[in-house]
């Protein structure tokens, strides 16, 4: 067969596969089938070193004839079969403009948070500092250094996380008192601060107790200061938290750090003092410990008591955010559960 009649029919062979594909891989291994450097058509252009000078040229023209048009055929059939893909996809990924955007959830403070941020508040707005402590301590600020020496019988009620004998996480925000008091220049004015943070104990959680919560201590020491000042500022509290027609009651308690030492109750803002299932029928539900400091606290932080006194008190946001809001379980505080967080979303 002569080489013109050859490369025709390879043409026609090759058209007629190009017609049938139906993706741009295909085309592409017709191409390379065809014309690529193994390829059928390339093959025959080889064998012209056979062919005679005087037919060369036709055959040579024919050649390159063939050659772009399949090579015209085979870039159209791709364009169509590019369309086409991307035609697909376009419909198959409709965007629907009218459909509202995803709301963005926005996040908000952790309800003991917000509770220590009121209190903060509050205490900021009659001058006291905030105090910063760390939750790492030593055994001997935690408990020596607030009048619990060792073996003394209170210590029993603040087992804690030992890191080594003499280092644990902190039982209580008490230690500040004396870290604050032994820092305390008085030639420059009363101490006043309040120090909230996390606190540790070992404890079996249950629906009341975690091993882990918060407290807020506060101090006030100066010259004359008097159990009324105590009081006055604790009603001050009780009201911010529980609202303006509360009243408190002071009863005898026992703290090694303060003497006298009261637990604070205020009136039931459920039932107003009627007594309800909030107050357990009493009518007074206690939020706090507090008394004037003891002169062996001052004393150890090198303050003359003969001098300088005044009161302390520590309370638990997380107890008074269950008592606020009516939580039944104190674990809920620290499960992250969003479900539960988002109930809480501050005011203003
Ligand atoms: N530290 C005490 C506790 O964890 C709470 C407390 C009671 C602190 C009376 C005080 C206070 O400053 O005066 O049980």
């Amino acid at each position: 067969m002569e080489i013109t009649e050859q490369l025709a029919l390879i043409l026609e062979k090759a058209v007629s596969e190009a017609n049938q594909a139906e993706s741009v891989k295909e085309i592409e291994a017709i191409r390379v089938s065809y014309l690529g450097k193994k390829g059928e058509i390339t093959s025959v252009l080889k064998g012209m070193k056979d062919v005679s000078p005087q037919e060369r040229p036709i055959i040579g023209k024919k050649a390159n004839e063939v050659r772009d048009e399949l090579t015209a055929v085979l870039q159209r059939k791709k364009a169509r079969l590019e369309k086409e893909a991307l035609d697909l996809k376009l419909e198959s990924e409709t965007i629907d403009v009218t459909l509202p955007g995803r709301q963005v959830s926005k996040g908000q403070s952790h309800v003991l948070t917000q509770i220590m941020e009121e209190i903060e508040d509050l205490f900021l707005g009659m001058g006291y500092q905030i105090i910063e402590g760390s939750e790492v301590e030593s055994d001997y600020y935690n408990f020596e250094r607030v009048n619990l020496p060792q073996n003394h019988p209170a210590r029993d009620m603040q087992d804690t996380f030992y890191i080594t004998s003499d280092v644990l996480l902190r039982t209580h925000t008490s230690p500040i008192q004396a870290r604050t008091l032994e820092n305390h220049d008085f030639s420059k004015g009363p101490l006043k601060m309040i120090s909230p943070g996390k606190v540790y104990r070992r404890d079996t959680d249950d629906a009341t107790h975690s091993h882990q919560f918060h407290q807020i201590e506060g101090m006030v020491i100066d010259e004359n200061i008097t159990m009324a000042d105590l009081k006055g500022t604790l009603e001050l509290l009780a009201r911010k938290m529980f609202g303006e027609d509360r009243e408190i009651r002071l009863r005898p308690s026992y703290f090694p750090f303060t003497e006298p030492s009261v637990e604070v109750d205020v009136s039931c803002f459920k039932c107003g003092g009627q007594g309800c299932n909030v107050c357990k029928k009493t009518g007074w539900i206690e939020i706090l410990g507090a008394g004037m400091t003891h002169p062996n606290v001052l004393e150890m932080s090198g303050v003359d008591s003969s001098k300088y006194g005044g009161f302390a008190f520590g309370l638990g946001p997380d107890r008074i955010a269950m008592l606020k809001y009516g939580v039944d379980d104190i674990r809920n505080f620290y499960l992250n559960d969003q479900r539960f967080l988002k109930q809480f979303k501050r005011k203003g």
